[in-house]
């Protein structure tokens, strides 16, 4: 992928301030932070804009509570298109963490969320949105 080098102009305690962040989060040079301000940016928009999305729904739950499994179970078939795959982790003698990768149009995966966040019993749910990448470089 060709390079564009171009040169901006910003506040010179904003870019200090910047500065300091990218040195603490070890990101190694201005480019890479600014490249990957732009993405997630872009990628914001692709789920803003109902665009075709990639991301994982991480769940947490007692296995013993009634009928959960089951419940989970029931809702990823109804969504089979959209789950690609799943993982189970036992983490201990009672809880679970399902990760539960999609892809899809944004509001059907943001309605995947939510009806598995409805589950009773759930413990937490979370969404890692990001991108199918084919329009990212
Ligand atoms: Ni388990």
């Amino acid at each position: 992928m060709p390079l564009t080098r171009f040169s901006i102009s910003v506040d010179s305690k904003l870019i200090e301030r910047f500065d300091t962040k990218i040195k603490t989060e070890k990101c190694p040079t201005r480019s890479k932070a600014i490249g990957d301000l732009i993405r997630a940016s872009l990628v914001k928009d692709e789920w803003k804009y109902g665009e075709e999305v990639a991301g994982a729904i991480v769940l947490l739950y007692d296995h013993h509570k009634r009928n959960i499994v089951e419940k989970i179970t029931d809702l990823q078939h109804d969504y089979n298109d959209n789950i690609i795959s799943t993982q189970h982790i036992h983490l201990d003698h009672d809880n679970c963490l399902e990760i539960v990768a999609v892809k899809g149009k944004a509001n059907r995966i943001k309605e995947i969320e939510s009806v598995l966040k409805s589950v009773k019993g759930l413990k937490h749910c979370s969404l890692a949105a990001t991108s199918t990448g084919k329009e990212l470089a």
